[in-house]
């Protein structure tokens, strides 16, 4: 393994505040042998003043798993940039399918969200993903491109784009490398066509396990892996970190 990858823990809504400093502290602990593992961890929004201290002197950091698309106002219930920011926040999940879904958010949305947080000099992490029917349908490379097309701004030095495909998620169901590998192929090229971004670091999420973490990383060569259910018990995201 040569090049960085980024390991993002997305603790999704679980862990209350007593377990996720338990686990923190116990993250704390791990040894990385080298420096091309970016342990970047995403709690709850009232979990991250708690967890920013905790990690504070470590390598771990912090992201958030959303936030509002306009900087401040009459937004009930929703979280800005500023504030995450404020508290240590270095990233930002952008786009999960489960926010799609139940939040019914939309590429221009997620779009918008994107351009802010880097516009306050944070990282977005922007997910895009097909369901079962439009991979089944052969529809998924029309889907993603369009995610991509809409939701991925223009004219940057680099960007973060999560691959989860929703069948994949928290099903135990992963793509074979070739398909990864496919996707992969197809966002670089979409995206360093229309876009002018020179960098893209690619990462696949989904039922990533500490089984599966070596083979995904090398016969995809990708920089990284969003982890949600293996990221909450200590030993899967321990061995994850200390692969290879
Ligand atoms: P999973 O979730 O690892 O539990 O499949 C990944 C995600 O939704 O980010």
């Amino acid at each position: 393994m040569s090049q960085v990858k980024l390991i993002v823990s997305n603790w999704k809504m679980n862990l209350n505040i007593n377990q996720a400093r338990t686990l923190t502290n116990k993250l704390k602990k791990i040894q990385i042998k080298n420096n091309l593992i970016k342990n970047i961890i995403c709690p709850q929004f009232i979990l991250l003043p708690i967890i920013s201290n905790i990690i504070k002197e470590s390598d771990i950091l912090l992201g958030a798993q959303d936030c509002h698309y306009k900087k401040f106002g009459a937004y009930t219930g929703d979280t800005s940039v500023e504030l995450l920011k404020e508290v240590g926040c270095k990233y930002v999940i952008i786009g999960h399918s489960e926010r799609r879904k139940e939040h019914h958010e939309t590429n221009n949305i997620i779009r918008q969200k994107a351009q802010l947080v880097i516009s306050e000099k944070l990282k977005p992490i922007i997910c895009i993903g097909e369901s079962l029917k439009e991979r089944k349908n052969n529809k998924y490379l029309n889907i993603l491109e369009e995610q991509l097309k809409v939701s991925i701004p223009h004219n940057l030095d680099e960007i973060i784009i999560a691959y989860e495909p929703i069948w994949s998620i928290g099903t135990g169901l992963v793509p074979t490398e070739e398909e990864i590998k496919e996707i992969k192929n197809f966002t670089y090229d979409f995206v360093f066509k229309s876009k002018n971004i020179s960098k893209i670091f690619f990462l696949y999420g989904g039922s990533v396990n500490s089984e599966n973490i070596s083979k995904i990383f090398e016969s995809s060569d990708i920089n990284g892996a969003l982890i949600g259910g293996s990221s909450l018990k200590f030993e899967e995201i321990n061995k994850i970190l200390t692969f290879g």
